[in-house]
């Protein structure tokens, strides 16, 4: 069995988008029989909610289109740059500060990008903050997240990731 694809999602707060992004890709790798290929897991740059579950609002919008939401916050690391394979950062500001993490690891080999990259039905490039917003913006974070996750996927099977 070849090592799994390590996935890193990474956000600011690590309750709202980036573990929406683990779930849902969670959610189509195992709709997909996939689930032994890939480990997944999420981070946030701040450490403000460290141990906490997923924003109540967010869990409640992945749950009404079928998406369970598991895990905890934590704060991103250095050695996660040579943990992971991909880390996806949810927006620029996210990717800046994920660059500053990347410089405190010794070997980084993992591929950082802005996960929009991978959208193809969205023009958007980047998955906005929903924290301070109405429940639309949590509504966005998953229409992104799911047409970047299902993206990726396709690309990882026929292998033509960039
Ligand atoms: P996230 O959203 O980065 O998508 O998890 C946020 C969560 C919390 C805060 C900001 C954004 N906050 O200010 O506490």
């Amino acid at each position: 069995m070849p090592d799994p694809t390590r996935l890193l999602f990474v956000c600011l707060g690590n309750i709202c988008r980036s573990p929406s992004g683990e779930n849902v890709m969670r959610h189509i790798v195992d709709a997909e029989g996939l689930s032994d290929s890939f480990e997944i897991d999420s981070a946030g740059t701040a450490d403000w909610h460290t141990g906490n579950p997923p924003d109540s609002r967010m869990n409640a919008a992945a749950n009404s289109r079928g998406i369970t939401m598991i895990g905890s916050a934590r704060q991103v690391e250095p050695d996660d740059f040579a943990t992971f394979d991909w880390i996806f950062a949810m927006d620029r500001s996210n990717h800046d500060d994920l660059l500053d993490v990347r410089d405190q690891c010794p070997n980084p080999t993992a591929r950082l990008i802005l996960f929009c990259e991978f959208c193809e039905e969205h023009e958007e490039d980047e998955v906005p903050d929903p924290y301070y917003g109405g429940p639309e913006g949590f509504e966005k974070v998953l229409d992104l997240l799911e047409d970047g996750c299902a993206s990726f996927l396709k690309r990882w099977k026929d292998h033509v990731l960039p």
